[in-house]
């Protein structure tokens, strides 16, 4: 029994193999752009600030929405800015004033709120 699992076993692993080395180059190379893609988009999720920007903080900050600090505005982000990066994910968090808790973006991370932060504050 042991034995037969094993032989089954280099069989598929052998399968494997003769499939991959059957493969055309094309299809090599599509596999390979679509592991490498994959990769590349969970980085683009974990800490792309414009676009959590874009999908959650946008509708108010773009315009100044009930006082919100404007998007790119170094003068309105300036003495926000001094009270620390914590303390700014906080408020979000936390929500302030017209500022709903979480910039009602709950599948958020404090990651993404960082991101976002530093993207809106302008280079
Ligand atoms: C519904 C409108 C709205 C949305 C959506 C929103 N904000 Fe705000 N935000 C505000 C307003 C209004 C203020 C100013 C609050 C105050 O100081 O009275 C503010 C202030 C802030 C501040 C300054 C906090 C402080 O302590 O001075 C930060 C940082 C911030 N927002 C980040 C974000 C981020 C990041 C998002 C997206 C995830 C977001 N906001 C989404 C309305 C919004």
């Amino acid at each position: 029994m042991q034995a037969l699992l094993a032989i089954n076993r280099l069989e598929t692993a052998a399968l494997r193999v003769s499939l991959w080395n059957g493969m055309d180059q094309m299809k090599k190379q599509w596999l390979m752009v679509a592991a490498a893609a994959a990769v590349f988009s969970v980085n683009v999720a974990a800490a792309d600030g414009k676009a959590v920007y874009e999908k959650a903080c946008k509708t108010c900050h773009e315009i100044g929405l009930a006082g919100a600090p404007v998007n790119q505005d170094k003068e309105q982000w300036a003495p926000r800015l001094q009270k620390g990066m914590d303390a700014l994910v906080a408020s979000v968090n936390n929500g302030l004033n017209a500022m709903p808790s979480k910039g009602a973006c709950f599948d958020c991370s404090d990651e993404d709120f960082k991101a976002a932060i530093e993207y809106m504050v302008g280079k």
